[in-house]
C-alpha cells in the first residue's frame, strides 16, 4: 500500500528492491511486461498509486520502489562476456581522473560492464567511445547502455564502434578529438597501446585490464615502449567483513577473489633533441 502522498510523479523507469539489495529494473509503462524473478504485470497498473520510497508487494515479494541508479542497472544488466566491477572502475576512474566532460575510449566493450560505470560519472558533457568486434558482444552492451541512458539524470555522448580497437585509432580521433583517457580490456592490450596511445592528450592516461601476469607484464613493456610512463601496476583486494553469529564482526568466509592487475600510465611531453 502506498504511504507517501502527494509525491512526485514516477519517473519512466524505477527500481523495486529487495531487502537483500537485488533489485529489478521496471519500466513504468502500460502493457504486459515479463520481469525474471517477479513474473508478469502491466507495471503501471501496479505503480499506480505508489510513489519512489513506498513498500510494494509484488507476488509474494515485499519491495521498496527506489529510484533506477547505477547499482541496480549493474545488478539488473545482461551479461555475456566477463564484466569490470565496481572494485576496479572505481579505482581506474578515480586514478585517470575521468569525470564530467571527459574524453574517454574503452574496448572491447563486452557487456558495458566498465561503460556503464563510465558513462555514470561523465556528464552530459562527456564523450565516450566504446569498440567492440563481435556483434553478439555489442549488442548485449549496447541494450545495458540503452536502458542506462533512459534513466540517467545525464549521460555522455556515447558511440559504439564495432569494429577490432586495432583499426579504431583514425576513427576515434575523429570523434572526440584528444583524449582524457583510455582503458584497454581485451585479451592482448599490448598490440594496441601504441596506436591508442597516439589518440590521447598529454598527460592523458591509458589503461590496460591484465587477468594474468603475463598479460601485464607484456602490457608494461609496450607502454614503456610507446613512451609512456607507468603510474601504476598492481590489483585492488577486496576483503569483505560479516557479523559473526556469536556476536562482533570478522572478516567473511567468501574468498577474495583476483579480477585482474591493473596497469596505468601517463602520456609525456616528447624530450626535445639537444
Ligand atoms: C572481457 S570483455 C570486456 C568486458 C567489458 N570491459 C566490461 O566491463 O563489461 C572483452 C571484450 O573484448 C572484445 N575484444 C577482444 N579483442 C578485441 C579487439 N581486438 N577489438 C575489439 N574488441 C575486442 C571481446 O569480444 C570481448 O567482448
Amino acid at each position: 500500500m502506498s504511504t507517501a502522498e502527494g509525491s512526485a510523479k514516477f519517473p519512466n523507469w524505477v527500481a523495486l528492491r529487495e531487502d537483500d539489495g537485488r533489485a529489478y529494473l521496471v519500466n513504468n509503462t502500460s502493457g504486459e511486461i515479463k520481469i525474471k524473478g517477479l513474473g508478469r504485470f502491466d507495471a503501471s497498473e501496479l505503480l499506480d498509486g505508489f510513489s519512489i520510497g513506498d513498500r510494494i508487494k509484488v507476488g509474494q515479494k515485499s519491495l521498496t520502489i527506489v529510484d533506477a541508479a547505477l547499482p541496480e542497472a549493474r545488478r539488473n544488466m545482461d551479461r555475456r562476456a566477463q564484466t569490470i566491477g565496481i572494485k576496479d572502475s572505481g579505482f581506474l576512474i578515480s586514478w585517470m581522473g575521468i569525470g564530467v566532460g571527459s574524453r574517454v575510449l574503452e574496448g572491447g566493450h563486452g557487456s558495458a560492464g566498465l561503460a556503464m560505470h563510465l558513462a555514470n560519472v561523465m556528464g552530459s558533457k562527456g564523450c565516450l567511445i566504446s569498440v567492440e568486434k563481435r556483434p553478439e558482444h555489442a549488442t548485449v552492451g549496447s541494450g545495458n547502455m540503452q536502458r542506462m541512458a533512459e534513466f540517467a539524470t545525464e549521460f555522455p555522448n556515447w558511440k559504439l564502434l564495432e569494429m577490432d580497437l586495432q583499426d579504431a585509432a583514425s576513427e576515434v580521433a575523429g570523434i572526440c578529438g584528444e583524449l582524457d583517457a583510455a582503458i584497454i580490456d581485451i585479451a592482448e592490450p599490448w598490440i594496441v597501446v601504441s596506436d591508442i596511445s597516439q589518440t590521447l592528450k598529454i598527460g592523458g592516461r591509458i589503461a590496460c585490464y591484465c587477468p594474468t601476469t603475463a598479460q601485464l607484464e607484456n602490457s608494461w613493456n609496450a607502454v614503456e615502449d610507446a613512451g609512456l610512463i607507468v603510474e601504476f601496476a598492481g590489483e585492488m583486494v577486496e576483503r569483505r567483513w560479516s557479523k559473526a553469529a556469536k556476536g562482533g564482526v570478522r572478516p567473511g568466509n567468501q574468498p577474495m577473489g583476483h579480477t585482474a592487475f591493473l596497469l596505468i600510465a601517463a602520456k609525456i611531453a616528447e624530450y626535445e633533441e639537444e
